[in-house]
């Protein structure tokens, strides 16, 4: 039995990984959450809920005496671009917040998972198959909260055995829950526009690569991660893991050919396209492949197949 906070429940990841949740243990998965970001649906229906805002260590405490708590999943963050126009709250966010969870799971002995992202490279990183071990100088506060994050994470494990663990997510995309202010958003709102009949305006250039992932297969890094053996683990914080990776052109005509009539045209964003130059282009996972056993199961033509049946069943509901 697992009893699981889940900070950040209704947002991109969280609203689909507590459910997912709730479908693999028996015990208690809380969806903590903001006021103003209420579980709703299926999310507020199928389990308990608590308010839980990272920012507020007392609350984390509560939620995790109250319903025993074994393993917390940190999700609270900003997206990149919305984070580089509210730097102070990237921060108090991403480091303070996870601070505040770090301790409580000191104390009351909780496991812990915080994503980190491609975000977490610069420009001094190798570009192709980006290594697990190699330079994270980001220009960005979003990368700069993400390697903090590492750090903070590792340093609980070494310094006091807390179970921390954690993967570097491509963008992840997904029929559900919209993401909000990344830099590979284009990569879900595309999807969007092929589904409504309408022509989709690319706020990232022809030629920039950026791995993505299909929100099943991060969804299952998420949970192998927190199952795996610890005593093969030699990395912790934070794994590499890939599944595809393409550029605007190439999800373009992916989509064409099962939306013959789908359009695109370019009106990039200065300040995405800054960011996404920044990251890598592809990530090599093999330290993920060979310490617990990582496989992605979708491709970008299977992804495209699925979001197109499910966005549209979505949509006409
Ligand atoms: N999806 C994130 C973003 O674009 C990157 O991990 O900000």
């Amino acid at each position: 039995m697992k009893n699981v906070l889940i900070i950040g429940s209704t947002g991109q990841i969280g609203s689909e990984l507590t459910m997912k949740l709730r479908g693999i243990y028996n015990g208690n998965i809380v969806a903590g959450y903001i006021p103003g970001a209420e579980p709703k649906g299926e999310l507020k229906e199928s389990g308990p809920a608590a308010i839980v805002d990272i920012t507020n260590p007392q609350q984390i405490a509560e939620a995790v005496s109250q319903y025993n708590i074994d393993t917390i999943y940190n999700l609270a963050a900003l997206l990149s671009a919305v984070a580089e126009m509210k730097p102070q709250l990237a921060w108090k966010i991403g480091v303070d917040g996870l601070f505040n969870v770090l301790e409580v799971a000191r104390e009351k002995h909780c496991a812990v998972f915080t994503p980190s992202s491609i975000g977490s490279f610069g420009d001094s990183t190798p570009k192709d198959k980006t290594p697990q071990d190699t330079i994270r100088e980001p220009r960005t506060i979003y990368g700069v909260t993400k390697v903090s994050g590492e750090l903070l994470s590792n340093y609980y494990h070494i310094r006091f055995g807390v179970d921390t663990r954690s993967v570097r997510f491509p963008g992840l995309i997904s029929y559900v829950t919209p993401p909000g202010g990344g830099t590979t958003d284009y990569a879900v709102d595309i999807y969007y526009s092929a589904v409504k009949g309408e022509a989709f305006e690319c706020p990232i250039a022809a030629g920039t690569f950026m791995d993505m992932m299909y929100m099943p297969d991060g969804l299952r890094a998420a949970i192998e991660i927190m199952e795996a053996n610890p005593d093969k683990l030699v990395h912790r914080n934070s794994f590499n893991i890939a599944s595809m990776s393409f550029d605007p052109e190439i999800i373009y005509h992916n989509i064409q050919k099962y939306v013959p009539g789908f359009q695109m045209k370019y009106k990039v964003d200065p300040l995405r396209q800054a960011i996404a130059d920044s990251w890598p282009n592809s990530l090599d996972d093999t330290c993920a492949r060979e310490e617990w056993g990582w496989r992605p199961e979708f491709d970008l033509d299977a992804m495209t197949q699925d979001m197109l049946s499910k966005l549209g069943i979505r949509l006409k509901a």
